[in-house]
């Protein structure tokens, strides 16, 4: 009998073609569309790497300008996803209140059964303008303050931003968010954007999609890794004021003992990138513009203090997760807003592949070799009467 090869995690499987992003280990490159993401992050806004995503070419003037006005007007939130959300108790995970609002959406939607390219697009882009209110609304209310409104003389990033502490942010501070959400907006076949295909696959609606795959990025082994990032650090120990090496050296102490007892540490490794994750050196150096802007050394200390140690003890490479979760708590959010703002950015990805898969689509349903007991039979004495 010849033996079924069984794919654990699907490790090294190749499940379908895709034209919406190349990651290559080898190189250390993550291209979108074929162009590098580190290009796209200096040089582009996120709406144009949106674009970009579901077009697969870059916006022309014109283009951008519709998209823009069409976004802009599209960013406030209804009053049924707010009143959603105040169902929802605060002790709940932000990710449930994302998961709620997405499902939410696609109720309120007139195309919601529509999957047609046309109906497809402007849902997504629907969701890209709408779901920073959703954070924003969420992170206010944690807070116990009156949401905000949006901005249509803003940005994406800056509107977003303005929404969620109410006042304007640095234009160092805006970038450094947009080189997030840019970073974080694709990576190929990963478990949330396979989920995502897997429930279109099925010719479910794309607010389903999106919302199954929300249940997938929460995971700690997927996007949940930026905030238990931060709770590493926290852990450790945040002391404003600290010199740079000496909370660099406690770091390192946490990390030789966290090994010791044969922890994973969060936002370090990659099934892919086996020699570093192409995006971080990006992400790295929009933190350190933030830890300059907001005069916090002692940050940089613990970042590279677990760095160090990781690299030297078992030559494993941090992940985009390890420099964004410093980077958003030196913004001023709440450590559980981090998975939420990696959503967000991750519905540009999650859509073009909900598009991509729906023009070719095929039903995704693997095999499963059974190891359970061989066929038996109930016996009298085994059944109830
Ligand atoms: N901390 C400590 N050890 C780690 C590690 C981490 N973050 N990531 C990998 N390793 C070690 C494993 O313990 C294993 O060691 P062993 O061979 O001695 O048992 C080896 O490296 C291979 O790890 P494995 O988990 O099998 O690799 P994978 O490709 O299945 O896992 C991840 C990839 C991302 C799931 C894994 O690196 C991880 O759990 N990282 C932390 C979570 C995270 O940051 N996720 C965000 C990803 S973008």
């Amino acid at each position: 009998m010849t033996e079924t090869q069984i794919h654990k995690g699907l490790a090294g499987v190749t499940v379908d073609t895709t034209s919406i992003s190349k990651v290559n280990p080898e190189t250390n490159s993550l291209l979108y569309r074929g162009y590098p993401v580190q290009e796209l992050a200096a040089n582009c806004s996120f709406e144009e790497v949106a674009w970009l995503l579901w077009h697969g070419e870059l916006p022309s003037e014109a283009e951008l300008k519709g998209f823009t006005t069409f976004e802009r007007s599209h960013r406030a939130l209804a009053d049924n996803v707010k009143a959603a959300i105040d169902l929802l108790p605060i002790t709940c995970h932000p990710m449930d209140v994302g998961r709620t609002a997405v499902s939410v959406l696609g109720a309120n939607h007139p195309r919601a059964e529509d999957s047609s390219p046309e109906a497809n697009l402007a849902k997504a882009t629907e969701l890209f303008a709408a779901f920073p209110a959703v954070v924003a609304y969420d992170q206010r209310r944690r807070r116990g303050l009156a949401p905000m409104g949006p901005r249509e003389d803003l940005d994406y990033s800056a509107n977003f931003l303005w929404m969620t502490f109410g006042e304007e942010a640095a234009p160092e501070v805006v970038d450094a968010f947009k080189v997030s959400m840019i970073l974080y907006a694709e990576h190929s076949f990963n478990a949330s954007t396979f989920a995502a295909r897997v429930i279109t696959s099925t010719l479910a609606d794309l607010h389903s999609a999106v919302t199954g795959a929300i249940g997938a990025l929460k995971g700690p082994l997927h996007g949940g890794a930026n905030e238990a990032v931060m709770h590493t650090f926290e852990e450790i120990g945040i002391r404003k004021d600290e010199p740079e090496e000496d909370a660099a050296a406690r770091a390192k102490a946490w990390m030789e003992n966290a090994l010791a007892q044969k922890n994973k540490v969060m936002g370090f490794g990659h099934r892919v990138y086996k020699n570093g994750d192409s995006r971080v050196p990006t992400m790295k150096a929009a933190l350190d513009d933030m830890i300059k802007h907001y005069d916090r050394p002692e940050i940089l200390g613990l970042y590279s203090g677990l760095e160090t140690a990781m690299d030297e003890a078992k030559n494993i490479k941090p992940n985009l997760d390890y420099p964004s979760g410093p980077t958003y708590h030196l913004m001023g959010f709440d450590t559980e807003m981090f998975t939420p703002l990696f959503l967000a950015s991750r519905i540009t990805g999650w859509t073009a592949h909900i598009m991509e898969q729906t023009a070719s689509n095929s039903l995704i349903r693997p095999l499963s070799e059974y190891d359970g007991p061989e066929e038996r039979h109930l016996v009298a004495s085994s059944v109830r009467k």
